[in-house]
């Protein structure tokens, strides 16, 4: 079964939004499996201390190489993806999701740092012996990890097979064809003094294929001119 790994020091934040909706139903039916790891349980003090000051001066707490280096080897799963969430990371996208399910059918481990990070030495000994990969979901800093850890395992368990109900919808989604989606309509027919496009109503589906290209790319283009100019290259 794919597994979902997390190491983080707030496992009470998992599943969160996993265990509603699409991702909880498959969780329930033994789709996917999660499993968080508490890093301060491979503390070695008594009071259990994963963090510490910062070499060089500053304000904030950096967790310690040694802690989260033992929490990773006692759990370590093979053929996993390993991932740090951080806002230094890789931009998220679509395809990395894509390829990592196509690579890694076990699943995915994600470590969650929190404070003001992860002691770089321990990041830069994963990378090297296991490929850990840095990963940001945007340009903007959350308060840890967590979040973004559960962004990420979204965007995969929807893609896992059996979980979504009509996987053909996922390939004609935003973003799956570089297009952002077309508008969306549903009953009633006159809402607030406003209609649904005649198109839609028509039953003729090539004329609706074609109506909901032309959204799409039109909205593409006024919305996000960066995904429109790479649509327009691929289709040359
Ligand atoms: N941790 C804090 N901010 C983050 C971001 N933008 N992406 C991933 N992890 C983070």
């Amino acid at each position: 079964m794919w597994k979902a790994t997390v190491y983080t020091l707030f496992p009470d934040m998992f599943p969160g939004s996993l265990g509603q909706s699409i991702a909880g139903k498959a969780l329930k039916q033994e789709k996917w499996d999660l499993k968080t790891v508490n890093i301060r349980d491979y503390a070695t003090d008594k009071h259990k201390t994963v963090d510490d000051t910062s070499y060089g001066g500053g304000t904030g707490m950096v967790m310690r190489p040694d802690v989260v280096d033992a929490a990773l080897i006692a759990n370590v799963t093979p053929n996993t993806k390993l991932i740090y969430t951080s806002p230094k990371g890789k931009p998220l996208t679509q395809n990395m999701i894509r390829s990592w399910l196509a690579d890694y059918p076990d699943g995915i481990s994600i470590l969650c740092g929190r404070y003001e990070g992860i002691d770089q030495r321990v990041l830069d000994s994963w990378q090297e012996s296991h490929g850990l990969e840095d990963i940001s979901i945007g340009d903007y800093v959350l308060s840890g990890g967590e979040l973004a850890a559960l962004v990420i395992l979204d965007a995969c368990i929807r893609l896992l097979p059996g979980v979504l109900e009509k996987p053909d919808a996922t390939i004609i989604e935003s973003f799956e064809l570089d297009l952002l989606e077309y508008p969306q309509y549903t009953k009633p027919q006159i809402w607030n003094n406003k209609v649904v496009p005649d198109v839609l109503l028509s039953g003729d589906h090539k004329n609706i294929a074609a109506w909901r290209k032309i959204e799409a790319e039109s909205i593409t283009k006024t919305r996000r001119p960066d995904l429109w100019q790479r649509f327009q290259a691929k289709s040359k």
